[in-house]
């Protein structure tokens, strides 16, 4: 019987999925036994922290997918950043949403993606304190516990839920004004906007239909923070662009998310003064 390179592929995603859910999954029991010892261990800046519990889930997840692609590139928040010149580039945040976990509000998660080149060709996140467990296989659709999601059928802006990355202390006096008046527009013509930071759990809020679009209003967010997500985004049916409608590139990385129905009246209404 001859297999054909597109069913290797397939074969490859479906290992990726069963390896990295597992993984997540130990990762998401480690979480929250760890609540009652968590700890702060760095201030990166003024505001965001890194604690013992971003490096534990850290070293878990590089480990397993060491164990299993030891020539893969690895692009990890926290320490683990390795070049071996593969076409394959894991990009991973142990913990996107740590500002919440620190304090036991249940919005954080787990986020794993893969990329081919510059394609992101798989992306899962996981949420252990709600055990949703959201993933895309490139071509193949996306998935929350198993089952098929897509993007919401809402057409209009004004019957809109918008999740909004805010404007904070990273952003110039310039730039915080000009993304405020984009707030305020955004607070007069949505049906609701709400911000509640972790990019990865927005995007896939998105591809579930419980909100039709995530903005980012704030400072650009770093790769790891929204790779899984715009793949989950885009099999469910969305769309991702920035603000002047060019696709999503790790050059290029304010994105805008949607429903793809609302797409359109968004950026209109954003970019004028
Ligand atoms: C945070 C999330 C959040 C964004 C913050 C990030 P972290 O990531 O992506 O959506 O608003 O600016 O720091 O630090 O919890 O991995
Ligand atoms: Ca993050
Ligand atoms: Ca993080």
């Amino acid at each position: 019987m001859i297999i054909s390179k597109n069913q290797l592929f397939m074969e490859f995603l479906e290992q990726v999925k069963d390896i990295t859910s597992e993984a997540a999954k130990e990762a998401g029991n480690l979480l929250i036994n760890g609540l009652d010892r968590v700890r702060i261990v760095e201030f990166k800046d003024r505001q965001d922290i890194c604690t013992n519990l971003d490096l534990e889930v850290e070293k878990l997840l590089v480990d397993k997918i060491k164990g299993k692609y030891p020539n893969h590139n690895i692009l990890s928040e926290e320490l683990v950043q390795e070049n071996k010149d593969s076409e394959f580039t894991w990009i991973i945040d142990p913990i996107d949403g740590t500002k919440h976990y620190v304090r036991g509000l249940p919005l954080f998660c787990i986020s794993i993606a893969l990329q081919k080149g510059n394609e992101i060709i798989f992306g899962l996140a996981f949420n252990p304190a709600t055990n949703n467990l959201f993933y895309a296989l490139k071509d193949k659709g996306a998935f929350l516990n198993g089952d098929r999601i897509y993007v919401s059928e809402k057409q209009n802006l004004a019957d809109s839920f918008v999740y909004a990355e805010l404007p904070n202390y990273k952003l110039s006096k310039q730039d915080f004004k000009i993304q405020n008046k984009r707030l305020e527009k955004l607070f007069q013509k949505s049906y609701r906007i709400r911000a509640w930071g972790s990019g990865a759990l927005g995007l896939c809020y998105v591809a579930m239909g419980g909100f039709e679009a995530y903005i980012v209003l704030g400072p650009p967010p770093k790769l790891y923070d929204v790779a899984a997500g715009i793949l989950i985004v885009k099999e469910a049916g969305g769309r991702i662009t920035n603000l002047d409608g060019e696709l999503f590139s790790d050059k290029n990385i304010n994105i805008i998310a949607s429903n793809g129905k609302i797409h359109e009246q968004i950026l209109s209404l954003l970019k004028k003064d």
